[in-house]
């Protein structure tokens, strides 16, 4: 789970609306499909680049675990290439239900790569598929909530032994820059749309409740069922 907005660990299982087939967009180091009970036959499409996937499938498989999912397909690509030739040629059947995921990626996308994104996710959902996205909340990118997360992030990397001064600041890569709103755009292309904040839902889990306003991420989770 990305520390600064991740939650991945809470979006919703594919399998509770009969669906087999599940796309995790920049995966990065997500274990649910080495630890979630999948529904017998689910194919697991992981995207991300080449070194990240490398990482999470070696270092899992040298601690003994394997997929739990019936079929685990990686993808080591970059998401600004052509993924959904990618994913097809693994497999993909853009006329079957899928379940997508795309939390803690957006911010590292400009304007115009989030909307093909969300393009090529619609054109590549049969009906009744659902997406669960991490999105932006209002004040994402102001420049003093940003600078407290480091502050704390920094406090976090101390308290576990690492020199802060030698970690990369994540934020550095993102594109702070005016864009689509998610649940609008889903609405506007045929995807009924629900919306929760990562704040709220935090506490409906009964998850940070006693932090500070500082570390509850400032985003919101989108889900949307293809009309
Ligand atoms: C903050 S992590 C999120 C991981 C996971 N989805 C989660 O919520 O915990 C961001 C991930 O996006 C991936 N990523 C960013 N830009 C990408 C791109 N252009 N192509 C593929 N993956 C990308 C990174 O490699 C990284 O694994």
């Amino acid at each position: 789970v990305d520390p600064v907005i991740g939650l991945a660990a809470v979006a919703p299982l594919p399998a509770a609306h009969g669906i087999t087939q599940a796309v995790i967009l920049a995966a990065g180091l997500d274990a649910r499909g080495w630890r979630l009970p999948w529904v017998q036959d689910t194919v697991l499409y992981e995207i991300d680049q080449p070194k990240v996937l490398q990482f999470k499938t070696a270092t899992l498989s040298a601690n003994g675990a394997r997929p739990a999912v019936s079929h685990y397909r990686d993808i080591a690509v970059d998401l600004r290439t052509d993924w959904p030739k990618a994913l097809q040629e693994a497999g993909f059947r853009a006329d079957h239900p899928t379940a997508w995921a795309a939390e803690g990626l957006l911010p590292y996308l400009p304007a115009d790569g989030q909307d093909l994104l969300f393009d090529r996710i619609t054109e590549l959902s049969a009906t009744d598929s659902r997406v669960g996205v991490e999105a932006f909340g209002p004040g994402f990118f102001d420049g003093d909530y940003l600078q407290r997360r480091r502050e704390q992030m920094r406090q976090l990397e101390q308290r576990a032994g690492q020199d802060p001064d030698k970690s990369d600041d994540v934020s550095e890569l993102w594109y702070s820059e005016e864009r689509a709103d998610v649940p609008v755009w889903l609405a506007e292309h045929d995807w009924h749309v629900d919306t929760v904040t990562a704040a709220d839902l935090m506490q409906r889990l009964g998850r940070g409740a006693e932090e500070d306003e500082v570390a509850l991420p400032r985003t919101v989770f989108v889900e949307g069922v293809r009309m």
